[in-house]
């Protein structure tokens, strides 16, 4: 059994890796350890500890993927909801569906039982409208929200606020290879638009023959790439792990126009080995790494060019 997790994933592993070591179905075991995650506001770049849109809104999107079944449940840009990981694996278990997104995602939240949570902080609130204030003349301050975001967008997005996402990937050869995501996306975002952790083929994807990657960072160049997708298609064509990863960097790479920044890939394959890559992140990229050898996950740095 493996299990990783990006270095912001921290608050959930203790109880993913406990419930993997106690025999629990392993995308219960991820979704309850993201749920962690998204309660935990120390993490700024999931759920409550999240950045919200240009309009002051927390939209939250997350997925999981069943590698064995290759059914996905994914929820984007839902309101008022911490755990979206487990609304996203609701998805999965109760609908003929794959993706929910916006106030359909909050409804089917209302009807499976979810509460209706208050997602902003306070701190958050401030600095976003601090930052928000800066970029406004006296006029579009005025008129605000009544007046076109699209220019704003230009110089406050900030993508380099959200330096993580939250991915998790198991690999066990009884319980199938999964992956698991969960994101408050880039802070100041245009209200409706999705990342790639959402996004089967972008920010994730399983196949327990084969293996599974999740990315964090720019979803932007992912779901440009098929990033996710493109990994596990790779190993299914005779590329070994660190082949596919490469061919999905060289891919990456070759983007020259459009938004262009950093992405991380957490990777796997169905032997037991596995690859994170930082492609043109700032700073050191760290991730956890557990197997059932280990007695608790270890942070690793992650390899890159
Ligand atoms: N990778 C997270 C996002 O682009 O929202």
């Amino acid at each position: 059994m493996l299990f990783i997790a990006n270095a912001e994933g921290w608050p959930g592993i203790p109880t993913t890796i406990e419930m993997l070591r106690s025999g629990s179905d392993s995308l219960t075991a991820m979704v309850a350890g993201i749920s962690k995650v998204e309660a935990e506001t120390k993490v700024r770049s999931v759920g409550h500890g999240g950045w919200p849109n240009m309009l002051g809104v927390m939209e939250c999107d997350a997925a999981v993927m069943d590698g064995t079944t290759r059914e996905v449940g994914s929820v984007g840009a839902v309101p008022d909801t911490i755990p979206v990981a487990r609304l996203a694996h609701e998805v999965m278990k109760q609908l003929p569906h794959v993706m929910l997104t916006g106030a359909g995602a909050r409804r089917f939240a209302t009807e499976t039982g979810f509460s209706v949570d208050d997602v902003l902080l306070e701190d958050s609130k401030r600095v976003w409208w601090e930052r928000l204030e800066q970029e406004m003349t006296p006029e579009q301050k005025a008129a605000f929200p009544n007046t076109p975001l699209a220019p704003l967008l230009k110089t406050i997005t900030d993508p380099e606020r959200v330096r993580d996402t939250t991915v998790y990937l198991s690999a066990d050869p009884a319980r199938g290879i999964h992956a698991a995501t969960s994101t408050s996306g880039w802070a100041w975002k245009y209200p409706g638009r999705l990342g790639d952790s959402p996004i089967p083929g972008a920010g994730f994807y399983a196949d327990s023959r084969y293996g599974a990657a999740a990315c964090t960072h720019t979803g932007e160049m992912t779901m440009r790439c098929a990033t996710s997708r493109t990994i596990v298609l790779a190993m299914k064509l005779g590329y070994s792990l660190s082949d596919a990863v490469k061919l999905a960097v060289d891919e990456l790479s070759e983007l020259t126009d459009g938004f262009l920044g950093g992405v991380v890939i957490h990777a796997v394959d169905a032997k037991g080995n596995h690859e994170v890559f930082n492609f043109r992140c700032q700073g050191e990229i760290r991730y956890w790494l557990w197997d059932d050898s280990m007695p608790e996950a270890e942070l690793r740095a992650a390899k890159t060019i």
